[in-house]
């Protein structure tokens, strides 16, 4: 087997973060520069040839629209590149499942992608970092990892960008996954996949496109339609429910959707809950909404500004997209 060439693209976050003190609790995320980075990790032995490139160097509660848009341009240049296998992006834990299914949405699956962070900063007790960028590396020059989509690697496990989500605030196991709980489990070592790949097609579901603002409303008990309004008082054309159970919400709300439904917005029920199907009900056709099935508030977010900014708005069309596996 040759070694893979394998360009990694980093954007900050704790796996690039520092505490200047072992002990201390408190750290900055996204100290580390990308050419540091890979010599520390060159000690390791990886049997893969790695080229770095700087996006960002931040956390990524700051990763927005323009860095999106790099890093889809350095991948989508990257597919087409004869000299890169596969490309790595180093990213903070706290928004990778957004960027990762954004990216899992626009791009083919020709090559791997892989989403890598940690939970740790680099000079911690007990640093994640290195472990989750060496089964990165693993997942990334693996034979069998095209056609898969975008994957994210956090501890030993390996999740689909669609099933992704961080579902604790510190443990170094944050990730979990629904409805497929991870795809693979990898150490640097050794790498099992669970199943076939499924994106034989390697087509992208969706163009990458200048996306519009969809604000998520967050639903509680007794919440008044005055509060929906004013949260939606500027029109968007996409609206997220976090509702409450089965994307459920009290009825004056609903009343207020049904008016943003009418003018045109794309409003996609999602629920609050930690997992679940939210399956779409016959009052939906009535309301003009869409259920979000199995993705939660900020990723039926991405989905939804992306089917607008694709000029998709019609409920049972959209709805096709959130069906997707
Ligand atoms: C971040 O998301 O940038 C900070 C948290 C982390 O990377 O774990």
């Amino acid at each position: 087997m040759t070694t893979p060439r394998i360009l990694v693209l980093a954007t900050g976050g704790t796996i690039a973060g520092q505490a200047g003190d072992a002990m201390r609790a408190d750290y900055r995320p996204g100290q580390i520069g990308i050419e540091t980075y890979l010599e520390q990790a060159s000690v390791l032995g990886i049997a893969a040839e790695f080229t770095g490139r700087q996006i960002a160097n931040i956390g990524s509660e700051d990763i927005d629209a323009s860095i999106w848009s790099r890093l889809h341009a350095e991948i989508d240049l990257a597919m087409r590149d004869d000299s890169v296998d596969a490309v790595i992006v180093t990213h903070g834990t706290d928004t990778a499942e957004e960027t990762a299914f954004l990216l899992d949405l626009t791009l083919p699956s020709t090559k791997p992608v892989v989403l890598v962070g940690a939970m740790r900063p680099a000079d911690a007790v007990g640093y994640d970092g290195m472990r989750n960028f060496a089964n990165a590396a693993r997942v990334a020059g693996d034979a069998e990892a095209p056609g898969r989509g975008v994957l994210v690697v956090m501890g030993d496990r390996v999740h689909s960008a669609r099933d992704v989500r961080k579902a604790e605030t510190r443990a170094t196991e944050a990730f979990r996954g629904f409805p497929r709980e991870s795809v693979a489990i990898v150490t640097p070592s050794r790498l099992d996949w669970f199943g076939a790949p499924w994106r034989v097609d390697d087509t992208a579901s969706l163009r990458f496109l200048p996306l519009p603002e969809v604000p998520i409303l967050a639903i509680y008990a007794g919440m008044s339609a005055a509060a929906a309004s004013r949260q939606l008082s500027d029109d968007p054309a996409g609206i997220v429910v976090s509702g409450v159970g089965e994307g459920n919400m009290p009825d004056p709300v609903r009343q207020v959707l049904v008016q943003h439904a009418r003018r045109g917005a794309l409003v996609v029920r999602a629920s609050r809950t930690d997992q679940g199907l939210v399956d779409p009900v016959p009052d939906d056709l009535e309301d003009g909404f869409v259920a979000a099935r199995a993705l939660g508030p900020p990723k039926a977010r991405v989905l939804t500004a992306l089917l607008v900014a694709n000029g998709i708005s019609d409920p049972a069309k959209a709805q096709r997209y959130f069906d997707e596996r």
